[in-house]
């Protein structure tokens, strides 16, 4: 039951105005901030003009027709211009109730995704580079959003757009052939992958003939001479099981680890199609798509006056190869804020593929702030990271020493699941434009808004319904018993977590879900304090009983959703 959409019905029915239509109508029903503001409120003002009447006396009139007529309103007010709406409040937890009854364990599952599929491409770090805490970020948000649209019944792939490719690897073999023997690449590969790269790169510098060795290096390792493409696979791997610590820390997997370096067989195409539409032009030797026209000022780079490709090409052959291979209704990018422009300009320049437009229209970039911690910018160049995998490490070993006194089976488990939890949590409880600064401490205050409270007070829901020993049936649920105040805000707000998942699907903002969560944790624990659930009253027992369940299931499943696991105790 819509309680939107039977007020809109009223309404329509009793103005009887062809130029109103109830979608319309319901369009306007707000939610009043103000709980003694009534259930629903319609703006009036909305009709003035239509009805051309002022707005409070629509809202009087409307009252009073309105109010003789209907089962679920317990009361309408006419406020200034606003029509309030006060619905019967067991009418209110029927509804919830029914609502979950259906899907219980599965609730929050929808189904507007089926038949559609969408591409999830995030994480995305750099081989032989340290995979730093924008990664972390973008690998966060991109496992959410992965889980929401799967959760929504679409086709979800994801896929990671590994930076495998460039001229540093060149310059990593030659680096590799001069010095390998003094680095044991076994431990600590990225670490001394970097050292090697700092160190032929300074040669470079002084000396040209080492620069000139390396860009042929290049050339080799692009036709495919067989000891430069053992060197970088073995790169590659070193790279990827490192990567692949903080994936299983994390909990994330990839459908498709295609990076770079595979669509470099595939860019000839890309640079044929645009010559062939005339698409491109030369720009001191290098070949370029102007995009002026488009209200982007600069060109976008297709191939360099040495003739080699860039970052973009790659990324147009990618967006080619992706819509041939998955037929995608949506291809979404969760990369970094910096990279706005240059995916403004090959979504535009993916216009000029011949492709459908059902591709070039689902291409969406996902961007997100930056993010530090309280030191100072994390950067590479700067050389002051943290290494992602040490961070994390410290998340779990600090939540063990939080958990240390308490009596708990499985408490490396559980101590996993706060650590992790809480730097997840942390990762996504602002909206993801806004920049961040990092701090783990605060990500791990059991009472603050973060991972470690929802999870504790998730946790409790399931104590309870353990020391009750059962998990009432709906039906035996008296819905008078839910209908005090505490109650039923909470009974209200798990109601509406099948619209909060929507909202945060169709904004890619997993924040939406993790405000939530905290909102339904909140409720619950006033809920908890002000009611006695286990009692001798089973009737009593029985409603509260089932609200703590229905809690349960929501805040679990909107963890979830967000990679988080729940612990069974802490
Ligand atoms: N490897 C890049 C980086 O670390 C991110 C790749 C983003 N994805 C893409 N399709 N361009 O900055």
């Amino acid at each position: 039951m819509d309680f939107k959409e039977i007020i809109a019905k009223l309404i329509v029915d009793v103005l009887q105005d062809e130029n109103l239509n109830e979608n319309e109508i319901k369009e306007y029903i707000e939610i009043p901030k103000e709980e003694s503001n009534g259930d629903y409120a319609f703006p009036c003002f909305r009709l003035a003009k239509i009805l051309k009447k002022a707005p409070n006396i629509i809202a009087d009139e409307l009252k009073e027709k309105i109010s003789k007529q209907n089962e679920f309103i317990e009361k309408i007010e006419s406020v200034s211009g606003y029509l309030n709406f006060y619905i019967d409040k067991s009418k209110i937890v029927e509804n919830a109730l029914e609502k979950f009854n259906l899907q219980k364990e599965d609730y929050g599952k929808q189904n507007i995704g089926n038949g559609k599929t969408v591409l999830v491409e995030y994480s995305s770090p750099n081989i032989a580079k340290p995979f730093h805490i924008g990664h972390l970020k973008t690998t966060i948000i991109g496992n959410a959003l992965y889980k929401i649209y799967k959760n929504c019944g679409f086709n979800t792939i994801s896929l990671n757009h590994l930076g495998d490719y460039g001229t540093q690897f060149a310059k990593l073999i030659v680096g590799y052939k001069k010095w390998g023997e003094e680095y044991n690449l076994e431990e600590n590969p990225i670490d001394k992958l970097s050292e090697i790269y700092k160190r032929i790169n300074e040669l470079c510098e002084e000396d040209e003939n080492v620069l000139e060795e390396c860009r042929e290096t290049f050339k080799k390792l692009e036709e495919g001479d067989k000891y430069c493409v053992d060197l970088w696979n073995e790169f590659k791997q070193l790279s990827l099981k490192e990567f692949e610590k903080i994936y299983n820390l994390l909990n994330v997997k990839f459908d498709s680890y295609n990076g770079e370096a595979f669509y470099s067989d595939k860019m000839q195409e890309v640079v044929d199609l645009l010559e062939k539409n005339g698409k491109l032009t030369e720009s001191q030797g290098a070949k370029v798509v102007n995009l002026e026209d488009k209200g982007i000022k600069a060109p976008c780079i297709i191939q360099k006056a040495n003739g080699s490709s860039i970052y973009a090409t790659r990324d147009l052959a990618a967006i080619l190869y992706r819509a041939r291979t998955y037929d995608f209704d949506k291809c979404i990018y969760v990369v970094a804020e910096e990279q706005n422009l240059h995916f403004k300009q090959i979504f535009e320049v993916a216009k000029y593929l011949d492709l459908n437009e059902k591709y070039t229209n689902g291409l969406e970039h996902v961007s997100y702030g930056m993010i530090r911690l309280p030191e100072g910018k994390m950067s590479t160049r700067k050389g002051n990271f943290v290494k992602v995998e040490d961070l994390l490490n410290e998340a779990i070993s600090k939540a063990s020493e939080i958990l240390k006194d308490r009596e708990i089976e499985n408490k490396d488990i559980v101590a996993k699941q706060v650590g992790i939890g809480a730097v997840i949590f942390e990762d996504l409880k602002e909206s993801r434009i806004k920049n961040q600064v990092f701090d783990l401490n605060e990500a791990l205050n059991f009472n603050g808004e973060t991972a470690p409270y929802i999870q504790y007070m998730t946790v409790r829901t399931n104590s309870v319904i353990e020391k009750a020993g059962y998990i009432p049936k709906k039906e035996d649920v008296n819905t008078n018993y839910l209908t005090d105040e505490d109650s039923i805000r909470l009974v209200k707000l798990i109601e509406n977590f099948g619209k909060i998942i929507l909202a945060s699907l169709e904004k890619n903002e997993p924040s939406i879900i993790a405000r939530y969560a905290i909102d339904v944790a909140k409720a619950y624990s006033i809920f908890y304090n002000q009611n006695k659930i286990l009692s001798e009253d089973k009737i009593s027992q029985d409603a509260r009983l089932y609200l703590t369940y229905m809690t349960k299931v929501t805040l679990t499943n909107s963890l979830n959703l967000l990679g988080i696991d729940v612990p069974n105790k802490m």
